[in-house]
């Protein structure tokens, strides 16, 4: 599939999201943070909203669901038009069978984990995954450093993904920039969520074609 760049709008004038999309017609997809003030010590927004962002573009919406009991609540994601619904593991009661719920709502299924989750106990579980999540800050906040202690996690996951021949999207999310994407690509990420790093520069859409510039190198 090749580089994919998710910028992610938690960084963007949330009176305005229909024109902030509007500002990065590059994007592979947007992604957008969903939070609930229990999962993660922030709040965003829900489903209704979300809906409102995907009628307002072409692009397709990724959807990081930072979230207790996604269980409930991530097929209701698919329905409100996300092309891809990630949950985290942590949150999950039954991973399996949401993954499964996912794709069946018609998503595409995505599993994220936060740095100090390891990746190996959920090997088997790779072929249910469209995309595994793998968090470079702890979810919450934009804006936050990048963490250099998850990337050799980022090499686990995708010599097992390359170990069980699946075409699992490797997602990093958390701090990457201009500065720290080559990293993560070189660890064997392939797609690429960035919130301040795009809505913070002067021209969002040209940065992420720098990144994906970036990513490629
Ligand atoms: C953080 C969110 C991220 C956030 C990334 O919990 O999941 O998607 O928007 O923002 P930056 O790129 O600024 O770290
Ligand atoms: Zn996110």
């Amino acid at each position: 599939m090749g580089i994919q760049i998710t910028p992610s709008i938690l960084n963007a004038d949330f009176a305005n999201l229909g024109a902030e999309v509007a500002r990065i017609p590059s994007a592979d997809f947007v992604h957008v943070d969903v939070m609930d003030n229990h999962f993660v010590p922030n709040l965003t927004f829900g489903p209704t909203m979300v809906e409102a962002i995907a009628r307002s573009t072409d692009t397709p919406l990724d959807a990081h669901l930072m979230i207790n009991d996604p269980d409930r609540h991530a097929p209701t994601y698919v329905e409100a038009g996300c092309a891809s619904v990630t949950f985290h593991v942590e949150a999950a009661a039954a991973p399996v069978r949401l993954a499964r719920e996912i794709r069946s709502a018609g998503g595409r299924a995505s599993m994220a984990l936060k740095p100090a989750t390891p990746v190996e106990p959920y090997e088997d579980l790779l072929p249910e995954l469209d995309m595994l999540l793998l968090m470079t800050v702890e979810p919450g906040f934009g804006g936050q450093k990048f963490l250099d202690l998850v990337l050799p996690k980022i090499r686990r996951a995708r010599a097992l993904m390359d170990k069980h021949g699946v075409e699992t999207w490797l997602q990093v999310d958390g701090g990457v920039s201009l500065e720290t994407i080559e990293r993560c690509a070189e660890a064997g990420a392939d797609v690429f969520v960035a919130g301040s790093a795009v809505y913070s520069a002067d021209d969002p859409d040209a940065m992420v074609e720098k990144l994906r510039a970036a990513a490629a190198d």
